[in-house]
């Protein structure tokens, strides 16, 4: 049986695609109202027309914005009354060799994967510390716990964000906000494709790629959203700090 969400408040980034989405549809359908937030205007309005639509709310911005931020946290709080869950999907990739990763590339990296949910996190607090019982889960990478070749700005980034969510709960905890961190593998996801790279390529990248995982597939939307699912749930209460790898066995061995 699912855990029931009714009555829980929770604001999803990069909610209008892949792991985002499919976490904002999964606790819609558990009774939460869910505010999306994502750069993508167009994408949020299809998501908030079709199922689930009454119980999400659309919020367009870029989590690297604290005048966004700070604004999402005021209409989440007059229209929800309060907020008892944050999940940082919002992200981006990039793979290069470092001798061609510009300046520019690196801040934005590390500015949307890192920085992001942390000003997400900061204006997001206040509403999750009056709420009494919170959560927030991080959503890092793989990549982040072991690295990928050609990804340096990515795996810092996602890194960080690992240590950045212990060091959070360190400090929330006596707030009764638990923080966390999951690490998925490849999902099947917009992000994941676009680093396939041309389409006569793509199939063989797959080929690697699942050679990689023990499970020797590539994992769905909806099996990282049932990860993050369980870690905004009650049904984790007495988990806090934790980096959760749900990657399909790449980085155990
Ligand atoms: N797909 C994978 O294989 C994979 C693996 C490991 C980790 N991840 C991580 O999971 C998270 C979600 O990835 P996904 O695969 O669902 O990606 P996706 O590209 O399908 O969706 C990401 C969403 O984030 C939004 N977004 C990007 N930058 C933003 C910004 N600055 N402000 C607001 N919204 C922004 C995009 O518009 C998009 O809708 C990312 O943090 C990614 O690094 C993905």
């Amino acid at each position: 049986m699912t855990a029931s969400l009714e009555g829980r408040r929770i604001l999803v980034t990069g909610a209008a695609r892949g792991i985002g989405r499919a976490s904002a549809l999964r606790f819609a359908e558990a009774g939460a109202m869910v505010g999306c937030l994502d750069m993508d205007g167009a994408a949020l309005d299809e998501l908030c027309a079709g199922p689930q639509g009454n119980r999400l709310h659309r919020l367009v911005g870029d989590v690297t914005s604290s005048e966004i931020l700070a604004g999402a946290m005021d209409e989440l709080a007059q229209r929800f009354g309060g907020l008892d869950g944050v999940v940082n999907s919002a992200g981006v990739d990039l793979e290069k060799p470092l001798t061609d990763v510009s300046d520019a590339d690196w801040d934005r990296v590390l500015r949307v994967n890192l920085t992001g949910p942390m000003i997400v996190c900061r204006a997001a607090l206040p509403l999750l510390k009056a709420a009494g019982r919170a959560t927030i889960v991080n959503v890092s990478s793989g990549a982040g716990l072991q690295p990928l070749k050609f990804r340096t700005a990515y795996s810092a980034s996602k890194a960080g964000l690992q240590m950045f969510s212990k060091a959070l709960a360190m400090e929330t905890a006596e707030f009764g906000v638990r923080v966390n961190a999951v690490c998925p593998g490849a999902v099947e996801t917009d992000l994941f494709r676009s680093g396939l790279g041309e389409p006569e390529d793509a199939e063989g990248r797959r080929v690697v790629i699942r050679q990689r995982y023990a499970l020797g597939r590539i994992a769905a939307a909806d099996e990282i959203a049932a990860a993050i699912f369980w870690l905004t749930s009650w049904e984790s209460s007495y988990v806090t700090g934790s980096v959760l790898a749900v990657d399909g066995g790449r980085t155990f061995h």
